[in-house]
């Protein structure tokens, strides 16, 4: 065998070596390793190269060339290798990852309203539809709105009405009624005539229960203007009712006393549990106590900024969860801020 035969012969044997190897390459990485072995810088097909320039000079071009025709017909392998690979994968990938369209959609769970707030809107459309606006007020009041301009003086025994959360900071307490929005209204609007509802938060230092919480939602209705009188006091409640509980709804008004309104009252409406026959839930009497109720006190006027000679008003306050806890039948007041989507999700 001359030296050029033997020299060819290892080629040819390379280029075997090489493609039966590549033959077991089964994934990415692998034909990498591949890759690097069989056609990388110190592979044997490169070491044909860099020893091309101790060869006879008659024997480089047939080398060359030779060694060439190897190099691409390892790339070529190494190119239809990688292919084949590729398609393996994505066949395998559509097998295992198949999906079935035919298949029924997970349900999407849909929020919905709060029961409170549900009946709150209820109650501004109520009052929308009669003119009222909506004003909003601060939870964190000052002793004087909550107090001393509904005329309850510091000291005065009225305030023992309101069993009342105080903060460390002097004259600031959280508001126990929505009252003192009727001062903040007032202030904002002097002399102009008022249609207003207040809703929002109040807070008092009870003692939990199923009937009390500390917290409790209010909604505040004032009404100032020249020759506003109790019967229109009257018929905007009863209205009012009327549209809330029913066309048919029995309403009465009871004599009370608030300190802010002169004269005061209390409105009751049938109870809607029994028709008024008597039950637990209105404690036999037929009736359930849904506001109070009464024409502004002129000092409440004047401290608003209003002419108790010129103007007068009417307002009234409710309170939002109790009634919707007779409402609804819920047995419980503390269900309302507990945040449970089984009990949310009944309404
Ligand atoms: N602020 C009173 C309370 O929380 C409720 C109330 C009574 C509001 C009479 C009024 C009213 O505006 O005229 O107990």
């Amino acid at each position: 065998m001359t030296g050029k035969e033997a020299e060819l012969e290892k080629l040819a044997q390379i280029q075997t070596e090489a493609l039966a190897a590549l033959a077991d390459v089964a994934d990415e990485g692998a034909l990498e390793a591949w890759r690097v072995a069989h056609m990388g810088r110190s592979s044997a097909v490169m070491g044909v190269f860099s020893r091309m320039g101790s060869m006879d000079k008659d024997l480089r071009p047939v080398m060359g060339k030779a060694a060439n025709e190897v190099r691409q017909a390892l790339e070529a392998a190494l190119d239809e290798k990688r292919q084949a690979l590729e398609a393996e994968a994505l066949s395998r990938s559509l097998e295992t990852e198949k999906l079935d369209v035919t298949l029924p959609g997970r349900p999407v769970r849909r929020g919905r309203l709060h029961p409170l707030t549900q009946v709150l809107r209820r109650i501004f459309q109520i009052f929308g539809d009669m003119g009222f606006q909506v004003y909003p007020s601060p939870e964190v009041e000052t002793d004087d709105y909550n107090f001393t301009y509904l005329n309850m003086p510091p000291y005065h025994p009225a305030r023992d009405m309101w069993d009342t959360f105080y903060t460390k900071t002097e004259g600031v307490l959280l508001r126990t009624h929505t009252s003192p929005g009727q001062i903040r209204v007032m202030r904002a609007r002097a002399p102009e005539p008022i249609r207003a509802i207040l809703p929002g938060a109040t807070m008092r230092y009870e003692q939990l229960s199923a009937r009390s919480e500390i917290e409790f939602a209010q909604v505040e209705v004032l009404v100032v203007g020249e020759h506003v009188t109790f019967a229109e006091l009257k018929g905007t409640l009863d209205d009012f009712a009327r549209r809330m509980f029913g066309e048919y709804a029995r309403t009465r008004l009871r004599p009370s006393h608030f300190p802010f309104t002169e004269p005061s009252a209390e409105m009751d409406v049938g109870c809607f549990v029994c028709d008024g026959h008597g039950c637990p839930v209105c404690k036999e009497t037929g009736w359930l106590e849904i506001l109070g109720c009464g024409m502004v006190h002129p000092l409440v006027l004047e401290y608003g900024g209003y002419d108790p000679a010129v103007y007068s008003g009417f307002a009234a306050g409710m309170g939002i969860d109790r009634s919707t806890l007779m409402r609804y039948r819920i047995d419980d007041i503390r269900h309302f801020r507990n945040n449970d989507v089984r009990f949310l999700r009944q309404f």
